[in-house]
């Protein structure tokens, strides 16, 4: 082999540009040029990409976002779109392609595997629903933004003797939500994968109220059945006396924005090259991420459409630490 590509798709994740400069400079050591892919999927199809030097990936490491760019691209997701990318590849030599990105990009990827690419995944996605990985880049940075808006919240909540819903982002997986509210330390966590009526939390809310707490942090994932709208849609509709005042927080894309943290920029450089060194030792096909403290490879056929469930038993500790 002696032409790579890379690119980074779906939405971007602290961490990626990190992954980008470990395969380029990684790539190089071992001997092959390393193409770079602009925005995503979109950028394949449409045959954006140019080479790749140590230079170009300097200063980057310390920057969210992608330097490559991203997309969602429909085009890609129809086999039009995919044959018109492997013409893309072949017209630039391109022998093997690293995709750098979370659930619908290594779907994307298994597509490109099945029709005849060497193809090597990294884990990488905000929402840490990825089969294959315990942990995706990108989720610690988001984690600790998350993190930082709770204890700010808190503050002001204390002062006012309100109850604060903070919505988190994740899809539909109720991670992000979980582990902020756990590391956050909040009364009340909802998440997809765990339904609670509005009513339930009405309840759960006046019992905190009358134990006599200062304020209420209720971390709400995006996903959830009832999310932070229509919970304050319906406390305002049924007129709820909690005990507490209630206000709404989105933190949005604010938690995709931010510096990488050590770990990810570390997790980001270790999958990324491993990536290169399977991409060369001729192990395609599959998804690189960090299982227990290994970095491990999962096939992207297993992957792919599947969606990584949270432990049941955190959610349980949770709510026994929010008494
Ligand atoms: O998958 C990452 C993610 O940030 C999700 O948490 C969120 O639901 C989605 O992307 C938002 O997508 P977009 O940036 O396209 O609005």
């Amino acid at each position: 082999m002696k032409r790579i590509a890379v690119l980074t798709s779906g939405g971007d994740a602290p961490g990626m540009n990190a992954a980008i400069r470990s395969v380029v400079r990684v790539g190089i050591d071992r001997g092959v040029e390393v193409f770079g892919v602009n925005h995503g999927y979109a950028g394949l199809v449409s045959g954006d990409l140019q080479e790749m030097g140590r230079r170009d990936v300097g200063g980057i490491m310390h920057l969210g976002g992608t330097m490559l760019g991203s997309a969602r691209s429909e085009e890609f997701k129809t086999e039009a779109g995919q044959r018109k990318a492997m013409r893309s590849l072949n017209q630039h030599g391109v022998e093997g392609l690293i995709v750098i990105g979370g659930n619908g990009s290594q779907t994307g990827a298994n597509a490109l595997w099945k029709l005849g690419l060497p193809v090597v995944g990294v884990a990488s996605t905000i929402d840490n629903d990825l089969y294959g990985a315990d942990i995706t880049i990108g989720c610690d940075t988001a984690l600790n933004i998350a993190l930082e808006a709770i204890d700010r919240l808190k503050v002001t909540a204390a002062s006012h003797e309100r109850a604060f819903l903070i919505e988190v982002m994740g899809r539909d997986c109720g991670y992000l939500a979980l582990m902020a509210g756990i590391a956050g330390g909040a009364e009340a966590i909802v998440i997809p994968e765990v339904e609670i009526t509005p009513e339930q939390l009405a309840d759960e809310l006046t019992s905190t109220y009358e134990r006599g707490k200062s304020h209420a942090i209720i971390v709400v994932a995006e996903g959830a059945k009832h999310n932070a709208n229509a919970i304050m849609e319906y406390f305002t509709r049924e007129e709820e006396n909690i005990g507490f005042e209630l206000r709404a927080t989105h933190l949005g894309h604010v938690q995709r924005g931010g510096t990488p943290s050590v770990f990810d920029r570390g997790l980001a450089t270790r999958t990324a090259a491993a990536a290169v060194d399977h991409m060369l030792a001729g192990d395609h096909g599959t998804l690189v991420g960090m299982q227990g403290a290994k970095i491990t490879t999962t096939p992207l056929e297993e992957i792919a459409g599947r969606h990584k469930p949270v432990d049941p038993e955190l959610y349980k500790l949770a709510e026994v630490l929010a008494k």
